[in-house]
């Protein structure tokens, strides 16, 4: 067998069928949305030109897709072409703002996503990035402050949203003052798209956000890629400098494959989405018993679908991500933690306390990962099939 296949081969026998697999940033897609990756769509062109022939279907794809996201966020527009979470960012950036603007949206280190921060995106457009004042103790936007900082600052641009993201923003009550300085309001998306379609977390777009952007794979459990949805205003400017600005060819089999998740999450959406804030809260709380230093305990812990246990940074969460490795247990080293894949594999409440025994078996108990890996490898093998989804 080539050297590839078998490697892949081997990365699907450990990670889909043998771990347990916490990273938020993560999901699965059913198997009638994943057997659309493969399909002739990925052989092919489309542009809004016309350029390309023999593509009748792409368009009526397209068009379906733009149609279901646009009811399951109720929003104006909706544009399936972004080609990750980071390009529907870079869109919704570059669209509105020019060099020597400022824009407000998290810090990094207060859970915000680097690539709108000012080494990242922003550098390169010559943006200034101010970070919103934050609560580590309530993990959220300090509103009263964020209000006096937009009247003083007057930026460009508002983004609410983040990569560490346990409670709704305050978009309702900033958008009033952001508008007033005549700035665009903006919300990334990406962690929390899937609740959001759920109708489990705040919609941005009913808030007062202009648009609601970001990936399509982490709580949305569509393929890997991103999406923007937004109202009439907004939306047109983007649909119009997308192609031939940011994305050239938008990878159709990608799009079919996206188009039939929106119809999954319109199906089922709410079950899954609420099934997964449960089970985050079930996870946070039974660490929590077992002395994990989840955050926010007077908050009940979490409202999306992380997790946060607070180590102190990266280098400290390591050490717990990789022993948590050495028995199948996948995190990162925030260390955050997310159960959408679990979720949609069919775990619930009961199946969060036997993941926070088995980490307390690693981490507090200290026991060698390599015995406890044999109980998880356990767990993720009675739960391979793939729920909230078409048959
Ligand atoms: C808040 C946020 N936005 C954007 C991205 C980038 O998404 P993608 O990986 O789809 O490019 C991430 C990545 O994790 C993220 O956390």
């Amino acid at each position: 067998m080539n050297e590839v296949l078998d490697l892949v081969k081997r990365h699907e026998q450990w990670r889909e069928r043998e771990c347990i697999n916490l990273i938020p940033s993560e999901n699965v897609m059913s198997p009638a949305v994943r057997s659309l990756l493969s399909s002739d769509l990925g052989h092919r062109y489309t542009s809004r030109d016309g350029f390309y022939m023999g593509t009748r279907f792409t368009d009526e794809i397209e068009e379906y897709g733009e149609k279901i996201a646009m009811e399951v966020f109720r929003s104006d527009t909706a544009d399936l072409r972004p080609l990750s979470g980071h390009i529907a960012d870079l869109i919704f950036l570059a669209s509105f703002t020019k060099p020597k603007d400022t824009i407000l949206c998290v810090s990094p280190d207060n859970g915000g996503y680097p690539g709108i921060w000012a080494q990242a995106l922003p550098g390169y457009l010559r943006l200034r990035t101010v970070g919103f004042p934050f609560s580590k103790e309530t993990m959220s936007i300090k509103i009263g402050e964020a209000t006096d900082l937009i009247l003083e600052e007057k930026p460009k641009m508002v983004i609410f949203g983040a990569s560490l993201i346990l409670f709704p923003h305050p978009v309702e009550e900033l958008a009033k003052v952001t508008r007033e300085v005549n700035a665009h309001v903006g919300y990334d998306g990406s962690h929390v798209l899937g609740l959001i379609a759920g109708e489990e977390f705040q919609n941005p777009l009913r808030e007062g956000a202009s648009a609601l952007f970001g990936s399509t794979h982490k709580s949305f459990f569509g393929p890997q890629g991103g999406i923007i949805l937004a109202d009439e205003e907004h939306g047109e400017v983007i649909k119009r400098g997308i192609f031939p600005a940011f994305v050239d060819n938008a990878h159709w089999n990608r799009i079919a494959a996206l188009s039939l998740a929106l119809a999954e999450m319109k199906k089922y959406g709410k079950r899954y989405a609420e099934q997964v804030v449960r089970n985050a809260q079930a996870l946070a709380k039974a660490l929590a018993e077992y002395d994990f230093p989840a955050t926010c305990p007077g908050l009940g812990y979490t409202r999306s679908h992380q997790v946060f246990l607070d180590y102190g940074g990266y280098k400290q969460g390591r050490v717990i991500a990789q022993k948590l490795e050495g028995a199948n247990i996948i995190a990162d080293c925030g260390v955050r933690l997310g159960v959408c894949e679990t979720t949609r594999k069919g775990m619930r409440e009961e199946e969060m306390e036997r993941i926070a025994e088995l980490m307390k078996r690693v981490i507090v108990d200290r026991e060698d990962p390599s015995q406890v890996k044999e109980d998880a490898t356990k767990l993720a093998q009675e739960h391979q099939e793939i729920r909230y989804c078409f048959s």
